[in-house]
């Protein structure tokens, strides 16, 4: 049967919906009040809660359709079917129906709705391992639906166990859904997880019934939930026969203009892979950048890095090719145009898209060609002399140089046969956030300590500062500061509490200002100079014949003995907790930001 991506989104959903689902909207793909994971990867990331034993607002039986970004199968990306970027279909059971439901309602959609032949269906199930019993029930389900035992494969935890999305939460085991594409086997072992490409993994129907505690140990859930997740991009190819999702419609277009702007031609098989890794990687950064949330942008640390690391990994692919610079903003274009019917928010964010995007690729074409230089001249001598490690000081130096990110030269590394000393270069890193940090020692400003925490809890400090004088005045001065690794409370002069609108407004302006990733400098000069140029100084503080002045980009400007964290994307965002009186005149301000040590 062909279907496109649209017939199929709704013909789930109703399915799901005719057996009593409520239909929910996807979540945003940066994931809400949880910092241990960058990008929702999962239909079940949002649901978590409901997972564990909450209420849901809308019943017990759930169906969606997820934007998910994962990362982890980066390095595949180039063959036929993964992606950095998916749509995943999801039916969920919160503590309702369990595993006879779900298999069977898996079973009916797949060969009555899709039109796919039972014949063409492999699953694989739970082996058993660490004291969890081999999922018999499941085996059994899948036999009395017809498949044979010889098409039902019982696998290790390795295979089929799914979760938790982070370090602790919901898993369990799983049965997962192959259609055999009819290619021949590779060889006697070839079976479904095989990576040959002749099983194609469609659908996950999870069984969770476990929560992993902190302590890595199993307890049983109060509820026998059920999360499944089809992906969209994978079925659309099975259905449509097309050989690699890169065919479908959702990519069509794409690999198109890919073609088009390329002038270089390479050996086939690596000719194939920059274009797929290419039309992959845009269209997940057009994802990252139009997401409703907003706020990702490319940068140095967390979300914003894998961003960055997307985009420069497209643009040296596209140098493989002999694609001329400019071409994100054409191929962002139709990105933008292939999904805006279905993700309104790509239209309505397309000039920030666009921008960031095409920023992204320049300040990155400024440097790749010199990086590129002192990359061969370094991997060149150590060919040479025989040696098989690029040192970390070289790595470093390419990333702070010339901005490539470590696992890029770590790649470029690898296809010359090197390795890249990645302690060495975690410990060059390091030395230069000392060395940068020296002199500063004797000031600590209010702080508890010198941690990575703290000094970001400090520049923390300085956005606060800044947003608490534009939302109440400029009488709002600092009166006082104290900060741990865990928080920083602030004492400023303003005389009534502050309302819910005023302290939202504050936490939007210093989260907009860490969004931005300011770059945070330091500069030496006169006390008067430093007034001059409208830097924030204690009116009582004592001054020494120069002063330093710390900048947050062009947003705040203070007179003070630091440190900070190198740019205010480190701060990852940022949370007030709490506001007080601290004495008469004076309010207290205690307020937490999110970014992992
Ligand atoms: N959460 C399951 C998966 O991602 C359905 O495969």
């Amino acid at each position: 049967m062909k279907l496109t991506a649209d017939q199929l989104r709704d013909k789930y959903l109703s399915f799901f919906a005719s057996k009593g689902h409520a239909v929910i909207s996807g979540a945003s793909l940066i994931p809400e009040n949880d910092p241990t994971v960058l990008f929702t990867t999962a239909g079940m990331h949002p649901l978590v809660p409901y997972l564990l034993g909450e209420r849901h607002p809308s019943g017990t039986r759930l169906t969606d359709v997820q934007k998910c970004v994962r990362t982890g199968d980066i390095d595949a990306v180039g063959d036929s079917c993964h992606l950095t970027f998916f749509e995943m279909l999801g039916n969920w059971s919160l503590g309702d129906y369990f595993k006879k439901e779900a298999i069977t309602w898996s079973f009916e959609f797949l060969t009555q709705h899709l039109g796919f032949s039972p014949d063409q269906l492999s699953v694989t199930v739970f082996a058993g391992e660490d004291g969890i019993p081999r999922d018999e029930e499941s085996i059994a389900i899948w036999k009395s639906l017809g498949i044979p035992e010889a098409r039902i494969h019982a696998l290790p935890k390795e295979d089929n166990w799914w979760g938790p999305a982070g370090a602790t939460g919901p898993c369990g085991p799983d049965t997962e859904m192959f259609i055999d594409n009819g290619q021949p086997a590779c060889g006697p072992a070839c079976r479904p997880g095989c990576r040959c490409g002749k099983y194609i993994e469609i659908w996950n129907d999870v069984f969770m019934q476990y929560n992993k505690t902190a302590e890595g140990t199993y307890e049983p859930l109060k509820q026998h939930n059920v999360d499944t997740g089809m992906g969209v991009e994978r079925t659309i190819c099975m259905m449509n026969g097309c050989a690699t999702v890169f065919e479908t419609e959702l990519f069509a277009p794409l690999m198109a203009q890919i073609k088009a702007l390329s002038t270089v031609r390479p050996e086939e098989e690596s000719a194939v892979r920059a274009e797929r890794i290419i039309a992959d990687h845009m269209r997940t950064s057009v994802f990252i950048l139009g997401d409703p949330k907003g706020g990702v942008k490319p940068g140095n640390v967390g979300a914003n890095y894998v961003l960055r690391r997307l985009i420069r990994r497209s643009v040296r692919y596209a140098k493989l090719l002999g694609i001329a610079p400019g071409y994100t903003r054409s191929l962002a274009e139709i990105v933008i145009d292939n999904y805006k019917h279905v993700y309104p928010e790509l239209e309505k964010n397309r000039e920030t898209v666009i921008g960031e995007l095409t920023a992204e690729e320049e300040r990155f074409e400024k440097t790749l060609t010199a990086g590129q230089r002192e990359f061969d001249k370094v991997a060149g001598a150590l060919k040479q002399h025989g040696q098989t490690t690029l040192s970390g000081r070289t790595a470093f130096k390419l990333y702070d140089t010339y901005g490539f990110p470590l696992e890029f030269t770590e790649e470029l590394a690898a296809e010359l046969g090197l390795a890249v000393d990645r302690a060495g270069y975690e410990e060059a890193f390091k030395k230069h956030q000392e060395l940068s940090k020296q002199g500063d020692a004797t000031f600590k400003g209010g702080l508890a300590d010198n941690t990575v925490a703290t000094t970001r809890l400090h520049t923390a400090t300085h956005l606060l500062h800044k947003a608490l004088q534009m939302v109440l005045g400029p009488h709002a001065q600092q009166k006082g500061s104290n900060i741990t690794p865990e928080r920083l409370r602030f004492d400023f002069s303003h005389s009534e509490k502050m309302t819910p609108e005023q302290l939202k407004q504050v936490e939007e302006i210093v989260n907009d200002a860490i969004r931005r990733n300011l770059p945070v400098t330091m500069e030496t000069m006169t006390i008067e100079e430093a007034k001059a140029r409208g830097a924030t100084a204690l009116f009582a503080a004592k001054y020494g014949e120069q002063v330093k002045v710390y900048a947050a980009g062009d947003f705040s400007m203070e007179v003070c003995g630091g440190p900070h964290a190198a740019t205010t994307g480190e701060l990852g965002g940022f949370k007030i907790q709490k506001e007080e009186s601290s004495s008469a005149g004076v309010r207290r301000i205690k307020a937490v930001i999110t970014a992992k040590e």
